[in-house]
């Protein structure tokens, strides 16, 4: 076996394959970095010019990929070629719920992870270590070992080779993924080949500390993924149902936040009341923890999940039956403006953002909608609502904005959905004049400063408070 890891590959360029190989080819210059994908408009993007055009935003990128590209990184469409010089291929290939089919609405769908074990089975040559990164079931390494060992693919081309398959979740949050990268809680490796285990962390050495290199079993692994983040997600719906018991009672959950976090058991991250999470990970890892319950017979464990779900989608309907209901009752033909449109600030990333489903919610009322996000781009904004709505009608109600400005335009009410740091900064008293009276703003993420706005001028609910 290898004694040294020299040609990494990566299968996936998305929003975790991207990042976390352009920071390891950043602290391991010695080491060539490819990574493939299969969309090739995606490749011709990470090799684009205009660094402000990457298929992924995120702060600190795109100066390690102005750094890294050409010299140790690679982006490319050759998944044959890539593959059979690697020693180590990491598989961070997308792995969404199951839209129909056994497990539909609630079980990941492994078929990307599957082809992309089937390609390694097939170009590997010598010995592969097999990494998987992508978030997925527990039991998934097992799917990939079998496929791995197929003897079938093994004798397509009739080369001898062999198979160490290792998991290594990824535990960066977007928006924050370069500096998460850099500065790891921990490094999770789980796995039975203490060869390549080791190969493994030596990578992770080079810039992070031994002790929180931390190897587990497979499984443990795997499992500590999902758990991680229904963890997580947990404390957001723990908060947020405390944001409607404080609007009710006269409490603020910005203080209570404070007060509880303070306490060095309870912690005081994870605690921002918002309009429940979004993004790729919460939604569909707790889903995954819930059919793993379901499985094995664990009715009531299964049920307390569920829960974590229906207080989120709870929250969301809550904003939504608040906006109606401030305005008098009825949103038809209101116009409204949304501003932040991806899960969660400094990402372009819109998967299961809330702002989606509010934004159906208030279009079914009959509203006309503004939006305006500053990096999620006006054709991915179009794509989400052509594949949502089926009524043409409803389509011609959403009109997507090119400025803040643009968007409070004859305006009945502003909507905050992303915590974006330019929201902050806006200047009320130059949007007033722009807007129908009566102006309300509604501030799902708790970033105005309200004693600073004209309470003359505008209407402010604030969540939670
Ligand atoms: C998450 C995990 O944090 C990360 O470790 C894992 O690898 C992937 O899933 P991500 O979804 O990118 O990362 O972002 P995160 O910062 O966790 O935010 C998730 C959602 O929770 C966002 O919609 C965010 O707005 C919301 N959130 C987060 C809150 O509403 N309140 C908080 O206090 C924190
Ligand atoms: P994540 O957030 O997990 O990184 P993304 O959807 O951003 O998810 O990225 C996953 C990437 O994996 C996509 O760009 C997709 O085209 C790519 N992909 C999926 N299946 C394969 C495959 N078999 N071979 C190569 N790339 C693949």
């Amino acid at each position: 076996m290898k004694k040294i890891i020299k040609n990494i590959c990566c299968i996936g360029a998305g929003y975790v394959g991207g990042p976390s190989m352009a920071v390891i080819a950043h602290k391991c210059k010695d080491i060539k970095i490819t990574v493939v994908d299969i969309n090739e408009e995606k490749i011709k993007a990470w090799n684009g010019d205009d660094l402000n055009n990457l298929p992924v935003f995120e702060p600190g990128l795109k100066e390690i990929i102005r750094e890294c590209r050409g010299v140790n990184l690679f982006f490319s469409n050759e998944l044959k070629k890539t593959i059979s010089e690697s020693d180590m291929i990491f598989i961070s290939v997308n792995t969404p719920t199951k839209n129909k089919g056994i497990g539909a609405g609630k079980a990941s769908d492994l078929k990307y992870i599957e082809l992309s074990a089937r390609e390694i089975s097939k170009y590997a040559e010598g010995h592969t270590i097999v990494v998987e990164k992508s978030t997925i079931p527990v039991k998934t390494a097992q799917t990939i070992k079998e496929i791995l060992s197929s003897q079938k693919e093994k004798e397509l081309n009739n080369k001898n080779k062999s198979f160490s398959v290792l998991s290594n979740p990824e535990f960066l949050a977007e928006g924050t993924a370069i500096n998460d990268l850099l500065n790891p809680d921990r490094i999770l490796i789980g796995g039975e080949d203490s060869l390549a285990i080791d190969l493994l962390s030596k990578i992770y050495e080079n810039w992070v500390p031994e002790k929180k290199i931390i190897t587990t079993n497979l499984w443990s692994s795997e499992l500590s993924k999902l758990v991680a983040n229904a963890f997580l997600a947990q404390r957001i719906s723990s908060i947020n149902s405390i944001s409607a018991i404080c609007e009710s009672t006269g409490a603020d959950v910005a203080e209570v936040s404070k007060a509880i976090g303070m306490d060095s058991r309870i912690g005081k991250n994870f605690l921002k009341v918002g309009p429940g999470f979004g993004g790729s990970c919460f939604k569909k890892d707790i889903l995954n923890l819930i059919y793993l319950c379901e499985k094995f017979n664990l009715v009531e464990v299964a049920k307390y999940w569920e829960q974590i779900l229906s207080i989120n989608s709870w929250q969301q309907k809550r904003i939504s039956k608040i906006i109606v209901e401030k305005l008098f009752g009825t949103i038809s033909e209101k116009t409204i403006t949304v501003l932040g449109f991806s899960f969660k600030a400094n990402t372009n990333d819109t998967r299961e953002s809330p702002a989606i489903d509010i934004c159906l919610d208030l279009i079914e009322e009959g509203a006309n909608l503004n939006i305006y996000d500053p990096k999620v781009e006006k054709q991915e904004i179009e794509r989400i609502f052509n594949k949502k709505l089926k009524n043409k009608i409803e389509i011609k109600k959403i009109n997507i904005s090119g400025s803040v400005k643009e968007a409070c335009l004859n305006s009945d009410a502003i909507l905050i959905m992303t915590e974006w740091e330019d929201f902050r900064e806006i200047e009320w008293d130059k949007i007033y004049p722009l807007m129908r009276d009566p102006s309300w703003i509604f501030d799902t993420r708790r970033i105005l400063n309200i004693e600073s706005i004209d309470h003359n001028k505008f209407n402010i609910w604030s969540i939670g408070r």
